[in-house]
Order: structure tokens, then sequence, then C-alpha cells
């Protein structure tokens, strides 16, 4: 690509899409231009005053200009996004794109698409809205050092979380504020039930660790049963309780990942990451841990690193999957121990999971809680059953205690 021949496709002109458009307004040097606008409704009303003569609700119409290099998809929708991607990728014209949802179950696709047609997708923007995490891991991390991602990647419920434990706000309240500031979803079980961050967690995994595991096959549990019990018990403890994604590499050959509540002691960076902002600490030999702190989602931030790879295409930059080539790669394991709090009422825990060793029980009229270790193995094989209402689950960390 020269200087001046960006020419924009733009998928989508929501959240995200409107801050594309007011982000390129304001740089330049970018010189890089929207040509055409896709979207469900035409006729809806926007906040950005883009050209209406540029605006279409058929994909082809973008697919199949010859002018347009670039295709930049922010839907909100996995599937129509994919099968956009594909397309794009399949007619050689590189894609930018933030659609975690779409990334994290078509991941092997896609990158055979970029195989096959010699062409780029960039994602920076899928994972933790405005912080570089997927570029860093590809590029700088390009070695055998890296032992361990792990990080608070869901705005939304870290926000709730917050409101939680630093404002005393009750949990339905700080929803409903999380909502009304536009960081949850009206329908929020995306982020409360942690797959957003699953999502995420899946995409950087490939980045860490050159593996791609299914979604499905991650143990994913998020907030939505956390209750004032588990509040009182954690601030009995001095420890906050946050929702946790990680990857971790267990020796050479292994490395176990899930999402979960976890209590965070004040000595982790983790636990001063409050509100919307999204961190991430990275582990690794000889470097000991690096922390990336920042805005993880919202229009601007999110469009920020949109930019970013729209302006790493002019440089023809793409990703390379250089640890997907690694002679050697660490398998995933589930048969990992976690020592886990299990707060329960009319659930008898203790009868639903084997647990490997019981520490401490409690019971009382209203709530028992258990600290135990447990498989990750068994916690998936039994995840239906960990959904009843009555139970709340968060991780006691003991992976490399001392240091994350
Ligand atoms: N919001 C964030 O902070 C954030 C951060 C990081 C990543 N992301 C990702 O970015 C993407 C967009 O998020 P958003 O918050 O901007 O969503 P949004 O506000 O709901 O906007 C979605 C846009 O997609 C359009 N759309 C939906 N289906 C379409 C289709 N089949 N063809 C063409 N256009 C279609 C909609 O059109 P209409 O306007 O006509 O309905 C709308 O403009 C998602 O994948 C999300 O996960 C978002």
């Amino acid at each position: 690509m020269n200087a001046t021949n960006i020419k924009i496709g733009l998928f989508g002109f929501g959240t995200v899409g409107q801050g594309i458009y007011r982000v390129l307004e304001r740089s330049a040097n970018a010189h890089a231009q929207i040509c055409r606008i896709c979207v469900r409704d035409i006729n809806k009303p926007r906040d950005v005053d883009a050209p209406r003569d540029i605006f279409t609700t058929n994909a082809d119409d973008i697919l199949n200009d010859p002018e347009v290099n670039l295709i930049v998809e922010v839907i909100d929708k996995a599937e129509p996004a994919f099968e956009i991607a594909s397309k794009a990728l399949s007619k050689g014209i590189p894609v930018v794109t933030g659609n975690k949802a779409m990334l994290a179950q078509h991941l092997p696709e896609l990158i055979e698409l970029q195989r096959k047609h010699n062409v780029a997708l960039l994602y920076d923007a899928s994972s933790c809205g405005s912080i570089p995490v997927i570029r860093n891991l590809e590029e700088y991390y390009d070695n055998d050092l890296l032992l361990e991602v792990k990080g608070i990647l869901n705005g939304s419920s870290n926000y709730i979380l917050s409101r939680v434990f630093d404002h005393g706000e009750s949990y339905d309240s700080a929803l409903r504020h999380a909502q009304e500031l536009g960081f949850a979803e009206s329908d929020p079980s995306f982020d409360i039930e942690g797959f957003d961050a699953l999502f995420k967690l899946v995409i950087i995994t490939v980045h860490a660790l050159g593996v791609y595991v299914k979604p499905d096959d991650v143990f994913t549990y998020g907030i939505a049963n956390i209750h004032d019990a588990d509040i009182q018990y954690a601030r009995e403890k001095r420890v906050k309780i946050k929702l946790v994604a990680q990857v971790v590499k267990l020796d050479q050959d292994k490395f176990t990942m899930f999402v979960m509540p976890e209590f965070v002691t004040k000595s982790k960076y983790i636990y001063s990451v409050d509100d919307e902002y999204n961190g991430v600490v990275i582990r690794g030999e000889c470097y000991d841990r690096q922390f990336m702190f920042g805005k993880g989602a919202g229009s601007l931030p999110t469009a920020s690193s949109i930019l970013s790879d729209i302006m790493a295409r002019r440089h023809d930059y793409r990703y390379e999957y250089k640890k997907m080539n690694y002679l050697s790669r660490p398998s995933y394991t589930t048969d990992v121990t976690l020592k886990v709090y299990v707060r329960f009422s009319a659930t008898n825990i203790l009868h639903v999971i084997n647990f490997e060793r019981v520490y401490e029980q409690y019971i009382s009229d209203n709530n028992n809680y258990v600290i135990a270790d447990v498989k990750l193995s068994e916690l998936i094989a039994k995840r239906e059953r960990l959904n009843a209402p009555d139970l709340f689950f968060a991780n006691i960390p003991q992976f490399y205690i001392d240091r994350d």
C-alpha cells in the first residue's frame, strides 16, 4: 500500500464503527478513507453524521467494490461476521476486526484462509480494547520464556465488582448502573457469565502459546451467582473477588486455562484494576512479571486499536502465527488441581463434586461454604450442575502464588 490508498469498506456503524469514523477524521497520517458502510438498518438514527450515499445493507456492494482494499468488520454477530471475513480473505482483501466471538469460534479456519490466500487478518481490538495485547504477544514475546497470561479481560463485570467492593453497592444496583452507563449489554449474560473473557482468552492463547483451544473445552464460570455472603467472606479475608481469565504453563509440555472469579490479595497488580478497566499480567522466565493496564472497551478506545491495525496494514504487517510452527508446543490439560471456595445452600455440593481434599467447611442456617481442592476436569464434567443459583465458586490461586 502507498501513502494515499487505504480505502475502507466498513461493516457495522454502532458503538465501535462510529468510533472508527471519528478517530479517522482526526488521523491525517492514516491516509485512510471510509468509502462504504454496511449496516443492518439504513434508516436508523446515528450519532455520527456520515454521508448517506455511502451506506448499504448489501454486503456484496462492499465486497465486490474494486476500490475497497481493506475491510473493517465491527458488527455484533459472529456468524455473519465470519461470512464477511471469509469472503473478503478469499478475494485477497485484508480484514481488520474486533469481533472476539467470531475469532474465538473460527480462528483455525481464518488462519488457514490467511495462509491460502496470502492475506492478513488483524484483530488487536478483539482482546482488551485499547491495550495492545495481541501484537505484543505475537512479536515481543516470540520465545519460550512466556509462562502465564492472566488478567481482567471484561470491563462490565469488573465495573460491577468494583461498585460492590469499593462503594458498598448491591450487585443488582451495580449491574443496573453498568447498563445505564453502556458498560453492560441489555442482555448482560455474555459479560457476567464469563463468555466475553473466555473468547478473549482463546484468542490470547493462540498468540501466547501457539495453541488453539475450542471455547467449549474451557471451564468458564462467571459472577452471575455472587451473593452478599461471598462479598462478606472476601471482605473478612481482605481480598477482592475479580473475574479472572488465565492461561498458565505448568511445565514445558503442558498448560491449562480457565475463566473464574478469583480471590485477589492486595499485593497483586490486578487488585487495583477497578471500574471498567482491564489489566493483563504477563509472566515469564527471566523477566518475572509485566503489567498492561487500560481501557478494555468503549467506542474511542476500541477504535484506537482498530486504527493501529489500519496503520499496521500500511506497512503490510500481518500475524505470522510463528508459535504455531514451533517444533514443540505445550498441550492443553485439565488434569490440574485448583483450590476453590464454594458457597452453597440447597445443593449439597459435597454430593455433587468429587473433591480431592477438603480443608475447611462451614455450615450455618443460611449459608454454607467449603474450601477444597478439586480437579479442573471434574469442574468441567459437572459444569451444567454448577450453574444452580444457590452456588458460587471462586478460585483461590495457587500457581505461582507469590508472584502473579
Ligand atoms: N463496544 C465495545 O466496547 C467493543 C470493544 C471491543 C470489541 N468489540 C466488538 O466489536 C463489534 C461491534 O461492537 P459494537 O459495540 O460496536 O456493536 P453495536 O453497537 O451493537 O453495533 C453493531 C453494528 O453492526 C451492524 N450489523 C449487525 N449485523 C449486521 C450485518 N449482518 N451486516 C451489516 N451490519 C450489521 C449494526 O447495524 P445497525 O446499526 O443498522 O443495527 C450495528 O451498526 C462486536 O464484535 C464486539 O464484540 C466491541
